[in-house]
């Protein structure tokens, strides 16, 4: 029997547009005789759509159009099977009937552990990065300190809170100039270079919190890597098993590779944008085999640290002077799913994403085969004691 794939896309985040170019890509080359594929469309209210149209880029293009097609969807679980139940109407109809989510979603609420933790509340398998792999692999701080304790190589870096910035800005100032500038201040659980900037003097770093507060309130400042490289590198697996991509180079050397850059290519009003696929990059990257080697092993050591799952594409700062090699972020799900890393070693995307289900299947009976709860009633024999609220319940 086939599995009925609920692919979730779209979503409350920056980047909304790209995941639908990804989720789009994606559904065009599942395997449909081993997959039925449920397009799952989160708008950016957040309220979410399912109909066959939405496989359809042109659909996107107009809102009304899509809100008058397609259903207006809740995701439940009756009798041990998980219904996606229309919103309206009298009769709330069930649309689909789904066994597996695919979330196919960039940054804020559908990246950073939230849609994964619903899922898991719902009760319904689901690929890629679970709750707790999420939520490290969004926020930029926790990653870095994970890694730090892990031995994986990352940049000099410092965090702190907006507020306590606002009640004491020169005392956190004065400990980020102790870095020594040039430094880049970011938001820590944002994506797409989004609140981003670089700076030389202690007036660009005002500015440039300033700018990053906007976004998040937790905010990180790194030092900048000289002489930059940036490499990335997809791992699939889990856990217990991981395969490495090739290595791709992007971008250019001496400046910060922009949302423009990574998703608009080649300009402005060239046609539709094609992801993170279309961002200018050199496969394989030109690094010696002595730094390929580093990338790949550093790769394996963050990906197992966070416990990520299936598809995950990290992304390196080499300072090519003396040959250092940071780690510098996770994205748990990639722009188009490194798709184009995967080509490269003979994986064509129906393969990859299958291996992607399969791993997804394969974390659901694991997670399932543990024990969860003890069937001895604790609360049975326990005395209320003096504890206030439960005082006076009597059996
Ligand atoms: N410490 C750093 N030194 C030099 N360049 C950096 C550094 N951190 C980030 N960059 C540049 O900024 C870009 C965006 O930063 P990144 O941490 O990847 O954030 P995002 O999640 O927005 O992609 C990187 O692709 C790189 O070009
Ligand atoms: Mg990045």
């Amino acid at each position: 029997m086939k599995i009925r794939l609920g692919v979730m896309f779209g979503g409350v985040s920056v980047e909304h547009e790209i995941s639908i170019i990804t989720a789009i890509q994606a559904m065009n080359s599942i395997d449909e005789a081993k997959y039925d594929i449920v397009p799952i469309y989160v708008a950016k209210d957040g309220t979410w759509y399912s109909g066959m149209m939405l496989k359809d880029m042109q659909i996107y293009r107009d809102m009304d159009l899509l809100k008058r097609y397609a259903k207006e969807v809740v995701l439940y679980k009756r009798d041990g099977r998980f219904i996606l139940q229309s919103k309206r109407g009298l009769f709330r109809k069930d649309v689909a009937e789904i066994d597996m989510v695919f979330p196919i979603m960039h940054g804020t609420s559908g990246e950073d552990g939230n849609l994964q933790g619903y899922l898991e509340t719902v009760g319904i398998p689901y690929c890629e990065a679970d709750t707790y792999a999420a939520v490290v692999g969004q926020d930029k701080v926790f990653m870095k300190q994970i890694w730090q304790a892990s031995g994986v190589p990352v940049v000099k870096y410092d965090w702190f809170f907006d507020t306590d910035y606002s009640k004491n800005p020169d005392r956190i100032i004065e400990r980020l100039e102790k870095m020594g500038y040039p430094l880049i201040v970011k938001p820590a659980r944002l994506g797409s270079s989004v609140g981003i900037s670089v700076c030389k003097d202690v007036n660009e770093l005002k500015d440039a919190i300033g700018e990053a507060i906007n976004y998040d309130t937790k905010i990180l400042v790194e030092e900048v890597v000289k002489n930059l490289t940036e490499v990335n590198i997809s791992v699939l697996g889990n856990y217990q098993k991981q395969s490495l991509s090739v290595i791709e180079e992007v971008g250019s050397s001496h400046k910060l590779l922009t949302y423009e850059d990574k998703y608009v290519g080649g300009g402005k009003g060239k046609g539709p944008s094609k992801g993170m696929a279309s961002a200018r990059r050199i496969i394989p990257a030109r690094i010696s085999e002595k730094l390929a080697k580093e990338v790949n092993d550093i790769a394996v050591k963050a990906y197992r640290s966070l416990n990520a799952t299936g598809v995950v594409r990290i992304d390196f700062l080499i300072d090519n002077k003396n040959n250092k090699v940071y780690a510098n972020e996770i994205n748990s799900i990639p722009g188009s799913l490194s798709f184009y890393l995967w080509n490269k070693t003979d994986k064509e995307y129906p393969e990859l994403l299958d291996e992607i289900i399969t791993l997804g299947v394969r974390e659901y009976k694991n997670k399932n085969s543990k024990v969860h709860s003890f069937d001895t009633n604790i609360l049975s024999n326990f005395s209320s004691g003096s504890i206030k609220g439960v005082k006076g319940i009597k059996k």
